[in-house]
């Protein structure tokens, strides 16, 4: 099948809307210093102009081959896909590639996830583990101006964090911040350090420079979905 590379000559002029060819991103990703941080599984990668989602797509497949090595039971590959889906983000411009964007990732999520527990662990998926992943999805994927940090009605661009407490079973804490805030607290303590060594996108809890503006409950990575804020 063809790959399409461009939608029209216009979004080329508006927008720079060029995909990359999935044999581009493949060479891309198998950069040995990119390889690294795939195999973290809390290293967390930031696509700024992430159109359908070339680049997170693949990501997301390799992340979900180190969540299942990394998991020796359902439960812990359960949990592990869920951290692996967290670390994976992306703002996009215009609205219809936004929407097959989060499509995209939800598919590549159902599809890889499902087809590992049956072949690997001989078992049917968990329905609470995908309506996570599909709030995961949302709030991770965002239609905005990255180069203005503000979404098209001009409010501030709002990324949520998803801190790995551990524990058994393993807890996660979900804190949003706005996207400008976790630029500043990059360049004021060397978290983004350059084009070449951008790793990851939060700094420790201490470093941060502004209030979360939601805070979530603790709770288990399958349970997400019930976003349960705290009350004030
Ligand atoms: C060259 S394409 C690359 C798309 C994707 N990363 C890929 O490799 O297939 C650039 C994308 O950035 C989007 N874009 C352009 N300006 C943007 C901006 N200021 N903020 C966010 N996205 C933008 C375009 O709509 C387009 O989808």
């Amino acid at each position: 099948m063809t790959e399409k590379i461009i939608k029209s000559a216009d979004r080329v002029k508006d927008h720079g809307e060029v995909f990359t060819p999935r044999r581009i991103v493949n060479l891309m990703l198998d950069q040995p210093e990119i390889t690294a941080k795939i195999n973290d599984l809390h290293a967390t990668f930031l696509e700024p102009s992430a159109g359908e989602g070339a680049f997170l797509v693949e990501l997301l497949k390799r992340k979900l081959q180190v969540a299942l090595k990394r998991s020796k039971s359902v439960r812990a590959f359960n949990e592990n896909s869920l951290i692996a889906l967290s670390t994976l983000y992306g703002i996009e411009y215009l609205e219809d590639n936004v929407e097959m964007l989060v499509m995209n990732m939800q598919e590549t999520f159902n599809r890889e996830y499902e087809t590992i527990l049956q072949e690997k662990f001989g078992t049917k998926y968990n329905k609470n583990v995908e309506t996570s992943a599909k709030v995961i999805i949302q709030s991770n994927m965002q239609q905005g101006d990255t180069l203005k940090g503000k979404t098209l009605s001009g409010e501030p661009i709002v990324f949520s964090e998803w801190q790995d407490l551990g524990g058994n079973p393993c807890k996660v804490q979900r804190t949003e911040y706005t996207f400008e805030s976790i630029l500043n607290q990059g360049e004021s303590t060397g978290t983004v350090k350059n084009s070449y060594e951008q790793l990851d996108l939060f700094a420790p809890v201490d470093e941060k420079k502004e209030k979360p503006i939601v805070s979530y409950v603790p709770c288990k990575w399958s349970d997400i979905y019930l976003k349960e804020t705290v009350i004030k």
